[in-house]
């Protein structure tokens, strides 16, 4: 027991040396404000112009939803972003052009760029909610283009401009940053870096550990608690089969949700904010979970009956949210259908076994009651009232 608790200690001690440093994510793109009717999943900071992009892929319909945010070069100028689905630079650009039209109003032209000089036109790409803002010195663009399929790698141009003649974008200057604001952009994971390749393997990693402690192994584990408790031949091992079972669980989670925390620091601008604060309450409340162990008051202690309440509440919190969260992490992951069909067999047939084992449960625990009420005094009486209560303890 001295060596469970010792593990116990050192896991959460290691836990709190992972807490993730305060990052900068709460600089650049991810502070600024587009108004609550236009939130997106994802932002970065683009590497010239002081630009950045904020975007939302909707990967069944290939739809993406972008803001650009970017400075003009003059106050009547004009900001581009655009995707060029068959080059790298400007010439063959697909781009959203805003700037403030005929009428006085800030608005979005789209532009099949060939050369310098503009005509506006279609694109190859369906275009909708085109709108621009120009506020605070920034101009906005806000669009939703209809990808193709698949297209989740884009090679992204923007630009900035100081004039706008005759409703026409006139050239923009010829500067460094001019020429080089282009790039490749990872709609699912943000911008890539040429380097996916170690942060897929990290993620992979995290999903894994992460499916099997929080995933697996506690619900195993509350399974072994709730049903061999009945068989009063498996005391105390149903107990040890519980605390080791969990106390894994709870330390590969623990390595798993400090790969996700790094994971997190490194796709900067990328959030998944669901899936990360669900990480962080399952971290927290598996964390007393463990702690208060320690605090257990005795089997026959007034206070024992209000523990255990707490003890079953918090731990099916964890399980319930554990289980939420596999199946989050899998959408974001965007991995093939098979794991995501392994992982739904695994918890069916752990429900199936919970369920058989729930009628089995109150079958016997009935019959143990109505023999004992035929013979209250009998020497079973009080290992049958601890079976009776047991499943109205939850
Ligand atoms: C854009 O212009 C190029 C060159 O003129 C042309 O080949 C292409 O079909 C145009 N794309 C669209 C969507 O109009």
């Amino acid at each position: 027991m001295a060596g469970a608790a010792l593990l116990l200690l050192s896991a959460a001690i290691a836990a709190v040396c992972f807490l993730p440093p305060t990052t900068a994510a709460d600089q650049g793109c991810a502070s600024q404000n587009l108004g609550s009717s236009r939130v997106f999943a994802a932002c970065t900071d683009l590497p010239h112009l002081s630009s950045s992009l904020h975007w939302t892929y909707d990967r069944a319909t290939a739809a993406l939803s972008i803001a650009f945010v970017a400075p003009p070069a003059a106050a009547e100028g004009w900001v581009a972003w655009a995707i060029n689905p068959t080059g790298t630079g400007m010439a063959g650009s697909q781009a959203l052009v805003a700037f403030r039209q005929a009428d006085g109003k800030m608005g979005v032209k789209t532009y099949n760029i060939t050369g310098y000089a503009l005509e506006e036109s279609k694109i190859a790409f369906e275009t909708s909610d085109l709108a621009a803002e120009y506020a605070g010195g920034v101009m906005r663009i806000f669009g939703t283009l209809k990808l193709g399929m698949e297209m989740t790698v884009v090679s992204e141009v923007w630009q900035v401009g100081g004039s706008v003649t005759n409703g026409v974008p006139d050239k923009h200057a010829f500067r460094t940053e001019n020429l080089e604001s282009k790039g490749k952009l990872d709609l699912i994971r943000g911008v890539s870096s040429g380097s996916g390749g170690s942060v897929t393997r990290e993620r992979n990693i995290h999903g894994v550990l992460n499916a099997v402690s929080w995933g697996i192994l506690l619900p195993i584990g509350a399974i072994f608690a709730r049903y061999l408790k009945t068989f009063h031949s498996a005391d105390p091992a149903w107990f040890y089969l519980h605390l080791s079972c969990q106390l894994t669980g709870y330390i590969v989670g623990v390595a798993g949700w400090a790969t996700g925390l790094n994971l997190g620091s490194k796709s900067k601008g990328v959030r998944y904010t669901t899936h990360r604060n669900i990480g962080i309450t399952l971290f927290s409340l598996a964390t007393l979970q463990v702690f208060a162990l320690f605090l257990r008051p005795n089997k026959d202690h007034k206070y024992r009956f209000y523990w255990n309440i707490y003890h079953h509440l918090v731990g099916y919190t964890v399980i319930i949210l554990g289980v939420i969260n596999v199946f989050k992490g899998l959408t974001i992951l965007n991995t093939a259908q098979k794991w995501t069909t392994a992982y739904i067999t695994v918890i069916s047939i752990l429900g199936g076994i919970a369920l058989s084992l729930e009628a089995i449960t109150w079958i016997i625990v009935l019959r143990r009651k109505s023999r004992n009420s035929t013979k209250p005094y009998g020497s079973n009486s009080t290992v049958g009232r601890h079976a009776v209560q047991q499943p109205l303890s939850v």
